[in-house]
């Protein structure tokens, strides 16, 4: 448990505001803020859930060289908008965010962006109405600093599970899904040498 990590790593951060699923685009600004902060020239930020496999050697290798500015890209959700069904999980109201559209955002389990957006993300956000999706209201910072996401290839980001295969996971970054104990499991053997998968 987090307890535990704390305890072994000190990598547990807090802030004063209950960790709730509706408080989640608090959690983000939180780290958006940690990073422009304490990590000011990191070259990039990885945003990730824990129930995701990800391939960093990878994403890094074929996506983040050479060093990008004002560069984000995960699963790019384009053409969707606001439930305004108080029904859902995810209703937002009018008041809250008006127009029928969210600009293009990537999908929350897993998105990267340069280090540099982390404090343009963080300011710009003061200025705007909070919505309880934070990868949808990143998208919304991203809108209004006038900086557009990256598409990413299809099948590297995913947000379904797609069950465990070496040579095919070599050559993806996320697969959403992937439990703790799973990861732990399988690890060891993604992190042995992939001689026999064809590029
Ligand atoms: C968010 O955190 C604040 C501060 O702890 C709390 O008062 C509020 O109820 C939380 N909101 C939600 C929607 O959980
Ligand atoms: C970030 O880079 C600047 C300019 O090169 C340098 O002055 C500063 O010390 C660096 N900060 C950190 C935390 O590494
Ligand atoms: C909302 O709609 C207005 C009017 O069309 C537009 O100017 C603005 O950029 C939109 N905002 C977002 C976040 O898409």
């Amino acid at each position: 448990g987090w307890a535990l990590s704390d305890l072994l790593h000190h990598d547990i951060l807090q802030q004063d505001f209950l960790d709730t699923y509706n408080n989640l685009t608090l959690k983000t600004l939180m780290g958006m803020e940690w990073v422009s902060k304490h990590c000011p020239n990191a070259s990039y930020v990885m945003k990730a859930d824990r129930d995701v496999f990800l391939n960093l050697g990878y994403l890094v290798q074929q996506f983040l060289i050479p060093p990008k500015k004002n560069f984000m890209t995960g699963y790019i959700y384009r053409n969707t908008g606001p439930l305004r069904n108080k029904g859902y999980k995810w209703y937002v109201p009018h008041e809250v965010y008006p127009n029928n559209t969210y600009p293009p955002y990537c999908g929350g389990p897993g998105y990267v962006l340069s280090g540099d957006l982390a404090s343009k993300i963080y300011a710009v956000a003061q200025t705007l109405s909070i919505i309880n999706m934070e990868d949808v209201f990143m998208g919304i910072c991203l809108h209004a600093l006038g900086i557009s996401v990256t598409n990413s290839p299809w099948g590297v980001f995913n947000m379904y599970r797609i069950e465990y295969e070496k040579c095919r996971f070599s050559r993806l970054v996320m697969v959403h899904h992937y439990e703790p104990q799973q990861l732990l499991k399988l690890w060891p053997g993604f992190q042995e040498p992939k001689m026999t998968c064809h590029r």
